[in-house]
């Protein structure tokens, strides 16, 4: 058992300011949610750093969908489904892929520069495990960006929202029946009460926990912990997905290397430039994501080098500059040019497929509280994502949390004032606890060292310094979240998708039909964080 504090600060707030909902995160699923919300009601979007700063921005790849020839939903579906390793909801995978479409007529009317051939239609990429070409990208590799940044000038431009940029979401509020009433935050080093009977949880994932990931700075599981404190349910959070190819070579600095490159034909080498995949899956390089990190990081740890080299000098010449621009100016930056030498690649942390637990209309298992994009888990991805399935997800459930809120038009009590957390040491920094993570709760896992670091964490039974920072706050959120990580990792006795158990090698079907599901319960004024499984039907599964 982990014990956390109910609140990670207290509010002096003054002022208590009054919506109709409030959706924190401004990646895309947030912005959507917030563009629908917003010609109904009053609502405000609140955001870490600024409007464009979010995973979503940095997404390289692209955006299935099932629209080239030879291909069809089902065959989407059955590719997704494998991938997530038996442990996909089936519904939400039908629901997301049918959805999919609407969604990319509605980003083609409000003119994502999508890359299409001399007839006007869609140029198709190819990632792995996708059965055909399926990845629809805008700009090359820009697509995360040309999408976010078109959504976000049409809310600023064309919509009724209330933005507040580089403010901090503390905490979910509630009121006398328990239900989500509001958020406080922190805006200029100002304490705010917000109260709003809706609060949509778009703030992403957590990759921030590791060492070596391909998030942004912002992606520190600050919605995930938030919705555990208020009472909610979380599922699925051993399933952290790696991604095989991100670019270390210059300390401090790093940026991912599209899939989509391999899928255009590159190779990866060890460090006797020998490929390698070939010995790992029949799909080589295309195999799934999981299959890839892990190879790459076993021939890593056979050579003792830092990193495996992804080889792109075969492709024809001006190619790769045309198609991946966003990796061939970072390699240039980095020191060198990808056309002419193999680029130096290692697995990192890229995406949680567990998350606030849903059903198919982003409803948490809290009243008032929804929860969208990555943020949230619907059980679509299942052990493992499929590439380039997080962008439609993300955009069909930001727009279905909007409708839920819609539809159920709540109301709730005024909110309660936040208690001040009692305080404690921290067992670890940021950076060592990032360090640790990576060791014990990385690509491979084992029972003894993931309880040496569980029973670290309990150390500090509270994890919140006297005078709160902004750092300190978050870092208490990624405690708790790698405490989520750790349990469930714990509980999982197998090895299936993203999670590898050395102690556990096998997938067991036992476990195929079980998740793991975390819970906070009220102790005084903190909470005990416990893990439990249950069938998969949370909510109504395979309906
Ligand atoms: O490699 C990539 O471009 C990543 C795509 C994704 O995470 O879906």
């Amino acid at each position: 058992m982990v014990k956390i504090p109910r609140y990670i600060a207290g509010s002096s707030a003054k002022e208590n300011w009054e919506f109709d909902a409030i959706v924190v995160g401004s990646g895309i699923a947030g912005v959507i949610a917030t563009m629908r919300l917003s010609r109904e009601m009053r609502v405000a979007l609140i955001t870490k750093e600024r409007l464009v700063d979010s995973n979503s921005f940095y997404a390289q790849g692209g955006l299935a969908a099932s629209l080239g020839e030879g291909d069809s939903l089902e065959l989407w579906k059955s590719d997704t489904i494998k991938a997530g390793d038996g442990l996909c909801r089936e519904s939400a995978v039908k629901m997301i892929e049918e959805q999919t479409p609407l969604i990319i007529e509605e980003l083609n009317q409000m003119g994502v520069p999508f890359d299409l051939d001399n007839e006007g239609h869609f140029i198709l990429g190819r990632e792995a495990f996708h059965s055909v070409r399926r990845i629809i990208h805008a700009g090359g590799d820009q697509t995360g960006k040309m999408i976010s940044q078109t959504m976000v000038d049409q809310l600023k431009t064309g919509s009724q929202a209330t933005i507040f940029e580089e403010a901090f979401v503390v905490d979910i509020l509630q009121d006398d029946n328990g239900e989500v009433a509001g958020v406080s935050a922190i805006i200029e080093d100002n304490d705010v009460m917000f109260s709003a009977p809706n609060v949509i949880i778009a703030t992403g994932g957590s990759g921030q926990l590791y060492f070596y990931t391909s998030n942004p700075r912002v992606a520190t599981g600050d919605g995930m912990a938030m919705a555990l404190r208020a009472g909610a349910t979380l599922v699925d959070m051993e399933f952290v997905q790696f991604h095989p190819t991100v670019c270390f070579a210059i300390q401090g600095q790093s940026f991912l290397v599209t899939e989509a490159i391999r899928g255009e034909g590159a190779f990866l080498l060890n460090d006797k430039q020998e490929r390698f995949m070939p010995r790992y899956h029949e799909k080589a390089e295309l195999a799934p994501r999981d299959i890839v990190s892990r190879a790459c990081f076993n021939e890593m740890k056979l050579s003792g080098s830092p990193w495996v080299y992804l080889d792109t000098t075969k492709f024809e010449r001006g190619f790769f500059q045309k198609r991946f621009p966003t990796v061939y100016s970072q390699c240039l930056k980095a020191g060198f040019d990808p056309t002419q030498q193999p680029i130096p690649v290692s697995p990192g942390a890229h995406y949680m497929m567990g998350g606030i637990e849903t059903d198919l209309s982003c409803r948490t298992s809290l009243k008032g509280l929804y929860a969208c994009g990555e943020a949230g888990s619907n059980g679509m991805h299942g052990a493992n994502r499929l590439a380039s399935n997080s962008i439609p997800e993300a955009l069909v459930t930001g727009s279905l949390g909007a409708k839920s809120v819609l539809e159920d038009s709540r109301k709730a009590g005024p909110p309660e004032r936040p208690f001040k957390p009692q305080y404690d040491r921290e067992p670890y920094t940021r950076s060592e606890l990032r360090l640790e993570n990576w060791e014990n709760i990385g690509l491979v896992r084992e029972e003894k060292k993931m309880e040496r670091h569980l029973s670290k964490l309990r150390q500090g039974t509270l994890i919140v310094p006297e005078s709160a920072s902004l750092g300190s706050l978050e870092l208490a959120n990624m405690y708790t979240v790698t405490s989520i990580i750790t349990m469930s990792s714990l509980e999982r006795k197998e090895s299936r998708g993203s999670h590898m158990r050395t102690d556990y090698q096998a997938k067991d079907a036992i476990w195929g039909s079980l998740r793991v599901h975390t819970k906070a319960k009220l102790d005084g004024k903190h909470l005990e964080i416990e893990v439990g499984t249950n069938k998969k039907d949370g909510y109504s599964w395979n309906s």
